[in-house]
């Protein structure tokens, strides 16, 4: 396997990162303690074409492969996880689901304004009594004439009450559990459609996490993605991919807190000494960057097969744990080479920190992905 990035990779990755050094940084600190949602970053970041990096150019995008796009996460995340998740989600489950699965006339009507930014997507799979059996969810859509109705709730839905286009997956025939599921792409001014509560979290501030209620909402049956039945795949195999940039993410937040504690350490002096002088000290950072590095090559892995199209379920599961587990070890460790200054709010730590959780949570949380990796295995038997 090549493990070069090619010309095109690294220069994405430079223009992403001199544009969250020189935009996003400066900003990171206020984003997490206002909680307000950075809509003049994105702007900024839809101007760059950050926003439709895997999508063709002739339908707004770039045209860039899925490693570039990861890498564009990754370098987001290491400046603000709050906006590499808005970025990761409108892309991965917002936008490519409606590209890989909608007919001419959806892909013309809502690829291009999602790929240029003008509209910011979501993805609305997670229910109150549904989240890691996302068979099980209760949103029924029932058909009456050329229309559906909607009616149940989603809740945690990221971009929720900021995004213009939701996909949201619902019950079409009862009873037939992952083969009863449709997928249907909601806008926002949809009758029948609200945004309920938004949800106060521990970290990743800035990006909205809501609630949606939908009471009989009216969606045209040509606003059905894929053919009933079809939604449960749809959700599945995009969630592969948005996987991938979920370890992205995680690996953004490492290296951030990596640097941060290596930095801290070559100039904090105890005992006469700075705290990298001690060997004990030199061993964790060892350990981290060992860490990282195979949390990147995992994710990169994952991403260059995702760019070629081929199967790539439990690599992107397997890059997806490994990467958030290796983001919250690494981030509690920064703190901890910190000491009392990496519990408060004078350095980035703490936040880095907070931000890492909710990767091993989301996405499918990270025992889930066991459950991925053990199933695929089970099948190549
Ligand atoms: N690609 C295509 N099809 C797939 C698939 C994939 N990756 N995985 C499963 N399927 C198909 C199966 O082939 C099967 O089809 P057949 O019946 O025709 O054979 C069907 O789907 C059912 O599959 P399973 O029997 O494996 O389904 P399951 O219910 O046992 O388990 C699960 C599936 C892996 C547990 C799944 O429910 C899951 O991933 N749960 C986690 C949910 C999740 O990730 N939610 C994330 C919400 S989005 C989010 O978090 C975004 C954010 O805000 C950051």
């Amino acid at each position: 396997m090549e493990l070069r990035l090619s010309s095109e990779q690294e220069a994405m990755r430079k223009l992403v990162r001199d544009f969250a050094g020189r935009v996003i940084a400066p900003q990171a600190q206020s984003i997490d303690e206002t909680d307000a949602f950075p809509r003049s970053i994105v702007k900024q970041m839809g101007e760059l074409g950050l926003l439709g990096l895997p999508i063709p150019e002739e339908y707004g995008g770039v045209g860039a492969d899925y490693v570039s796009y990861m890498l564009a996460i990754e370098e987001i995340s290491y400046a603000s996880a709050a906006l590499g998740v808005i970025l990761a989600v409108h892309t991965s489950v917002g936008t490519l689901p409606i590209y890989h699965f909608g007919t001419p006339e959806q892909r013309e009507l809502y690829v291009p304004k999602l790929a240029t930014g003008e509209w910011i997507g979501a993805f609305a799979l997670t229910e109150p009594n549904a989240g890691s059996d996302a068979q099980s969810i209760q949103t029924r859509a029932v058909r009456d004439g050329d229309f559906y109705r909607l009616t149940g709730n989603k809740v945690f839905i990221t971009n929720g009450g900021e995004a213009d286009v939701y996909t949201v997956f619902a019950v079409t025939q009862p009873g037939m559990g992952a083969h009863g599921m449709s997928a249907f792409i909601v806008p926002k001014e949809t009758k029948g459609f609200h945004v309920g509560k938004k949800e106060r979290k521990m970290g990743l501030n800035g990006s909205s996490t809501a609630e949606l209620i939908f009471d009989e909402a009216w969606v045209p049956v040509e606003n059905r993605l894929g053919a009933e039945g079809e939604g449960f795949k749809i959700a599945m195999s995009q969630l592969d991919g948005g996987r991938i940039g979920i370890a992205a993410q995680a690996l953004g937040i490492a290296r951030a807190a990596f640097d941060a504690g290596k930095q801290y350490v070559a100039q904090r002096r105890q005992f006469g000494r700075p705290l990298a002088d001690f060997q004990s000290i030199q061993i964790t950072l060892a350990d981290l960057a060992m860490q990282i590095e195979a949390a990147k090559l995992l994710t990169y892995r994952a991403a260059t097969l995702r760019a070629r199209n081929a199967p790539c379920t439990m690599e992107a599961s397997m890059a997806k744990l490994f990467s958030t587990d290796t983001a919250m070890h690494v981030t509690t460790e920064a703190v901890q080479l910190f000491g009392g200054y990496g519990y408060t709010k004078d350095y980035p730590v703490e936040r880095y920190m907070r931000d890492a959780k909710v990767t091993q949570i989301y996405e499918g949380t990270n025992q889930i992905q066991r459950i991925v990796i053990a199933k695929s295995l089970a099948n190549k038997e």
